[in-house]
């Protein structure tokens, strides 16, 4: 079996940091979501991984990730020349899957369990593809499959206006050759994509086997800032302590902390689940609950807390606690004169923000 990992797209929901960045390295615990979907799939077993790519963020995609070697994987990179729709990534793949059967996982998906079980079912049951179904109160940003009363998958919409199913399909599918057929047949949609759940309707239509696995952990499609805060809660839930930086005798290290290689805390408190990235400093602050720090940061005489600050960024002398806030690389957020305000911030890489 083969991986092909979708992480090209144009990551719009996710400006300004996907001006300068590919959305599928935006780091979870400070690790980038695209790793895990790689680490997913030689979990299971898989390690000949294509990895589609756009012509704004492929290079630096390539450079992330490399050749594999760093998960125990021989990586190839596909290159699609715009974001004409994930069916459109399946086709330009073609050659490089050849007869496989093979995992399309997208690059901005996230699952803590990992895709073993549903890989295993995928071959038990002889499918020519299979989808994993998530219920959701609101699935309307999803695609959402709609099952008969024998739990078989009968049709499937992308993004319904109105309610038709709860079951949301997540963005790990599993496909036998016959996908070629489908996406070289069916046409771009309204918005000008080949669109993946009409691929599955396709291979439904024409009678082929399509089954469907319930998801039992959760999953995050991490391609909204919302989520990325919470996933990265999430992730942050089941960190284990380690201590790799320096710890001064006046600070305070509480609960799970990982503290990388030349991260330093002085005078400070940190209260986990938190990491804090290599060679940061964190002087005279607090680094509250559910944050993650990259490395080369700066956190001084200032609270943070439920946030996550990008590399080599710089946060000093700022009275307001900043809570529930996603931080680019390279910011910096000073003292400003004036009186105290709440603060919720978005920042894209190389902001700067002189506070009030
Ligand atoms: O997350 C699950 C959902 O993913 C499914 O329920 C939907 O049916 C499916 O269409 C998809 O919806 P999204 O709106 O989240 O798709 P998005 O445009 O964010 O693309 C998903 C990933 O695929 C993302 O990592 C970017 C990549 N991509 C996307 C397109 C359209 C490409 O590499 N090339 C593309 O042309």
């Amino acid at each position: 079996m083969k991986g092909l990992i979708l992480s090209g797209g144009k990551g719009t929901r996710l400006r300004p940091f996907t001006y300068t960045g590919a959305k599928q390295l935006v780091p979870l615990a400070n690790k980038p979501v695209l790793f895990y979907a790689i680490e997913d799939l030689v979990e299971a077993g898989i390690t000949t991984i294509g990895i589609v790519i756009s012509p704004e963020t492929g290079e630096q995609v390539k450079a992330t990730v490399g050749d594999g070697a760093l998960f125990g994987a021989q990586i190839t990179y596909l290159l699609q020349d715009a974001p004409r729709g994930i069916a459109h990534g399946i086709k330009i793949a073609q050659d490089f899957i050849g007869v496989d059967p093979f995992v399309l996982f997208l690059g901005d998906n996230f699952l803590r369990e990992g895709i073993v079980p549903q890989v295993k079912a995928f071959h038990a049951g002889a499918m020519n593809a299979q989808i994993i179904l998530y219920p959701m109160d609101d699935p309307s940003s999803m695609g959402v499959a709609v099952l008969d009363a024998a739990g078989h998958v009968t049709r499937l919409v992308e993004k319904p206006q109105q309610f038709i199913s709860p079951y949301a399909v997540i963005g790990i599918y599993m496909f036998d050759q016959h996908v070629f057929e489908a996406v070289n047949s069916i046409k771009p949609s309204a918005r000008g994509e080949l669109e993946i759940t009409e691929t599955i309707q396709y291979l439904i239509d024409h009678g082929l086997k399509v089954g469907a696995q319930p998801l039992t952990g959760w999953w995050i499609d991490t391609g909204k800032t919302s989520d990325i805060l919470e996933a990265n809660r999430l992730i942050l839930d089941i960190l284990e302590t380690k201590i790799a930086g320096q710890v001064t005798d006046n600070s305070r290290i509480e609960g799970r902390v990982v503290l990388e290689p030349g991260a330093l805390v002085i005078n400070s408190t940190v209260r986990g689940p938190a990491i804090i990235g290599a060679q940061t400093r964190i002087e005279n602050a607090y680094v509250g609950p559910y944050t993650s720090i990259q490395r080369d940061c700066v956190i001084q005489n200032c609270e943070i807390e439920h946030s996550v600050v990008l590399e080599n960024t710089h946060i000093q002398d700022v009275s307001s606690r900043i809570a529930d806030s996603l931080i680019g690389r390279n910011v910096e957020i000073g003292r400003a004169d004036g009186q105290n305000k709440a603060l919720k911030i978005m920042l894209g890489d190389y902001s700067k923000v002189g506070i009030l």
